[in-house]
């Protein structure tokens, strides 16, 4: 596997490949992305990950400073997942000035769940990704449903910019007990671990008693005051529409969102009900 920190030589080493596959990430990574990994593998003629800790999508406030950093573990795992291309780009590499041209989300999507209580990040979710589409100009880039939002924001942005590269959905990737894999979850404590399987676990209660007739905003709010009364402190747990994350229409496919604070850590989840 190649490991490339800079633009240019990443433009040299993909000039022959007409359709690259590829994976953007930010790193300490886990079996959720080597499975985006796999999944990409098939779809082009050499696949490409790459890992940047984007500062623009994090608010002053958030764990910027403390993202682990485990660029020598992570490309082990992408050596072993057959991964060609490592693109690690240093911030002078990809924003070599400051980055004053942003692509600013559709507020419909990007500034709700998500985008309510993290304003900006989406904004800097699309202007990165984006950026790293122009540098690797991909076929196709796959993107988890983990980030449910994230993955629904960047199909519309492709779309709206008519951007040449098709968007593929991977599947979240569980722990045993059900805890949707994510970087953060190695912030938890031991017995944050153990307790923090109960946010997918709201929301799968929740989804089963949407069904069972309970209506949608008790559902909700029974699910936040059970994950309350646990001692989370959570954001949001609240069913959507697929197709567009607002309040579901009848005959709407939907999708149940969470995220929750448990000690420190912040943890998103999501499942998809019909
Ligand atoms: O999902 C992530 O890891 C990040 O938001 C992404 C898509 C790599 C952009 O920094």
């Amino acid at each position: 596997m190649l490991i490339i920190h800079t633009v240019a030589e990443l433009r040299e080493a993909l000039a022959p490949h007409r359709a690259p596959a590829f994976v953007p990430t930010m790193g300490n990574l886990h079996q959720g992305h080597i499975s985006l990994v796999q999944k990409a593998k098939p779809l082009g003629d050499i696949t490409v990950a790459s890992i940047f800790v984007n500062r623009l999508q994090f608010l002053p406030h958030e764990d910027f400073d403390q993202y682990p950093r485990t660029l020598e573990a992570d490309a082990d795992q992408l050596q072993a997942a057959g991964c060609d291309v490592l693109f690690a780009p240093s911030e002078a590499d990809l924003y070599p000035e400051p980055q004053a041209f942003k692509v600013q989300c559709d507020p419909h999507l990007g500034d709700v769940l998500e985008g309510q209580f993290r304003p900006g990040f989406f904004t800097g979710v699309c202007t990165v990704v984006m950026k790293l589409f122009m540098c690797v100009q991909p076929r196709v880039a796959v993107f988890g449903k983990k980030d449910y939002q994230q993955l629904m924001v960047i199909r519309r942005m492709v779309r709206q910019f008519a951007m040449p590269v098709e968007i593929v959905a991977g599947e979240t990737a569980r722990a045993a007990d059900g805890l949707a894999l994510s970087s953060r979850n190695g912030y938890l404590s031991a017995p944050e671990r153990d307790e923090a399987v109960q946010l997918s676990l709201a929301l799968q209660r929740m989804a089963e008693r949407v069904r069972a007739g309970v209506r949608v905003a008790d559902a909700e709010r029974d699910a936040m005051d059970f994950l309350r009364a646990r001692g989370w402190v959570p954001d949001y747990l609240t069913m959507r529409s697929r197709a567009d994350l607002q309040a579901p229409q009848p005959g709407d496919a939907r999708v149940v969102l969470g995220a929750a604070r448990l000690g420190r850590t912040r943890l998103i989840d999501n499942i998809e009900v019909d």
